[in-house]
């Protein structure tokens, strides 16, 4: 079904105002659910609301947080989120690195014990959108095979890199560390069909086929994802004092409990390290050499990371953007939340 940005963006403030969320924390959360539908980061956008809104009304996520922010150096931050919404706190965690890498250079922003932030792309650009540059990381729950293992370990904890061009074009860079995720295997499942080789394994660690034999994902390229994930895990995690690896709490498993995850912010002020108009310009030089380059076959262009998104954002303002029937009819209707997710195992089967 096809819907308008204000008109999605309605529908999710009610539910999580009507869940308990402050009008807000509900504002931020529903801007960044709507900023990745828009990009097309269905899994990330309108299809959680039902999820949020379940664990704000079963008091899994606080509803009035009190930040505390320690600087130990004029570069360095430590937001606690007191457990509060993740997109609230990951939102004001990149103003804050904003604001510091403007007057410092560089900025590293940690933020500790909040919930699920979403599609963190959101945060990175704008970053990008301010001339800086940035990365962030965080942990999500472990669901993962380390590279040669037969035990979940790791979340799918993903990367987000982001830089700014002399002509407004931003290079976006948003991954999951793992090659497919969960929701791509319950999808296989609700159409009877395989999965294809490589994208998860059985309780033994071998690689699987069989959708409904799978016990853990895997990471992309083996032990080169195995390492990005395990990177994400120390530097959003353990760098913080927080649960690391396994001990990660699940989405699913106890929808009254707190998260206590953990995010990391890096931002850099291209001024302090460059002439910043030579740097604009090298950027979008190499963005045009990119496009420049002869399709191979099976290709249409070229493409730099995040102009897909772009693409895709230009198309839905104009035509609305698809969400799926089954989440629209959720949305329109009366209920808050539909129970759906609490004490599940970590897949939410
Ligand atoms: P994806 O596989 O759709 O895209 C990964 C990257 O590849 C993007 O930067 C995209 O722009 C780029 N890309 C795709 N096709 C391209 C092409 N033809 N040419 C150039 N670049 C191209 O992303 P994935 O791994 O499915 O992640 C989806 C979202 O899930 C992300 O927004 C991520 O932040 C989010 N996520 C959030 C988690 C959390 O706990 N908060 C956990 C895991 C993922």
């Amino acid at each position: 079904m096809k819907v308008s940005k204000e008109e999605l963006y309605s529908l999710i403030m009610k539910k999580l105002e009507g869940a308990g969320l402050s009008s807000e924390h509900a504002k931020t959360t529903s801007e960044i659910l709507v900023w990745s539908d828009l990009k097309g980061i269905h899994s990330h956008g309108a299809v959680r609301v039902d999820y949020y809104a379940e664990r704000i009304a079963k008091k899994g996520i606080n509803v009035t947080p009190q930040f505390q922010y320690t600087s130990p150096s004029s570069s360095v931050l430590i937001m606690d989120g007191d457990n509060g919404i993740g997109f609230e706190i990951a939102k004001i965690g990149m103003e804050k690195a904003i604001e510091i890498a403007k007057n410092h250079g560089v900025a590293v922003v940690g933020m500790k014990r909040m919930s699920h932030s979403g599609a963190i792309g959101y945060y990175t650009e704008l970053a990008a959108k301010e001339g800086l540059l940035a990365l962030s990381f965080c942990q999500s729950d472990p669901m993962v095979v380390p590279y040669g293992g037969t035990e979940p370990y790791y979340g799918t904890n993903p990367i987000s890199f982001a830089a700014p061009s002399a002509d407004g074009r931003i290079v976006l860079f948003d991954m999951a560390t793992t090659v497919q995720a969960w929701g791509k295997i319950l999808d296989r499942r609700s159409k009877g069909l395989d999965i294809p080789e490589g994208w998860a394994v059985d309780k033994n660690g071998s690689p699987t086929t069989d959708p409904y034999a799978v016990n853990a994902l895997l990471p992309i390229a083996g032990p080169k994802g195995y390492g990005l994930m395990m990177m994400v895990d120390i530097l959003s995690g353990m760098l913080l004092g927080l649960p690391f690896g396994k001990h990660v709490s699940s989405m699913y498993h106890d929808l009254s409990s707190n998260r206590e995850l953990g995010q990391m912010h890096i931002v850099f002020n291209p001024e302090f390290f460059t002439d910043k108009d030579v740097f604009l310009k090298m950027m979008s030089q190499s963005l045009d050499e990119l496009k420049q380059q002869t399709p191979a076959p099976g290709f249409e262009e070229v493409q730099y990371p995040g102009e897909g998104g772009i693409n895709r954002m230009n198309i839905y303002l104009k035509e609305g953007i698809d969400i799926a029937d089954s989440v629209m009819d959720y949305l329109k209707g009366k209920t808050i939340h539909q129970n759906k997710y609490d004490n599940k195992n970590r897949f939410a089967e």
